[in-house]
């Protein structure tokens, strides 16, 4: 396997490209859409508007994830820590396309604060990975499980019909729920209780102004 060296500014170069591309170019799936052909459902106003505040939310939560993982990445010490944060980035750029596609179906669109999520999110990821990589992959278990419980409240609160929607929040929470297993078994280290407890507020923040805007 051939290594290339990257210079400082080609880094930043790459990383800058890739926060545009996830925050404002269009994702692409390797995998299918899992709502595939169910039926769209007919939604009032109301129904629709709040199935699309709850894709919203998973939408910016896909970004937040997404930069999160690439800001570890960049500082892993391990090359095989580093390779897996990559390769969970990449399968959370599914997640983030279809709930794109769902938010498009729901005659919406992603926040606005998309960018600015994204570079808070990288920021505390860069912080994280330079405290090591059994704190990294600590940080992963902790988003992965926080994202699992909020995935299942969405489930429970969109409309009935929405079966496009849940089939998507199904898949992820799969993939989410592997992301972490991986992650422990690659020797995770348990973040202190506080760690967690400012990660569940600030995602509280993000998800009350992404329902939204
Ligand atoms: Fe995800
Ligand atoms: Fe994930």
């Amino acid at each position: 396997m051939s290594t290339r060296s990257f210079s400082p500014l080609d880094r930043l170069l790459i990383e800058a490209q890739r926060a545009l591309t996830t925050t404002l170019g269009p994702a692409h799936a390797e995998r299918g859409n899992p709502a595939g052909d169910i039926p769209e459902p007919a939604l009032d106003d109301t129904d629709r508007r709040h199935a699309a505040g709850l894709m919203r939310i998973n939408h910016t939560g896909e970004v937040c994830a997404q930069a999160l993982y690439v800001g570890q990445a960049a500082v892993a010490r391990d090359e095989a820590t580093r390779a897996q944060l990559l390769h969970a980035a990449q399968e959370e750029e599914d997640h983030l396309a279809w709930c794109a596609d769902r938010l498009r179906e729901l005659d919406s669109r992603p926040s606005l604060l998309n960018p600015l999520w994204y570079a808070g999110s990288w920021a505390i990821g860069f912080a994280a990975g330079l405290r090591g990589d059994g704190w990294n992959l600590g940080f992963v278990v902790e988003t992965e499980r926080q994202v699992e419980a909020h995935l299942d409240e969405h489930m429970v609160s969109l409309p009935a019909a929405d079966g496009r929607s849940r089939a998507i929040l199904t898949t992820m929470k799969a993939d989410e729920a592997r992301h972490a297993d991986n992650a422990e078994a690659a020797g995770a280290r348990i973040l202190p209780r506080p760690v967690a407890a400012v990660m569940a507020g600030m995602s509280k923040v993000m998800k009350t102004v992404a329902y939204r805007l």
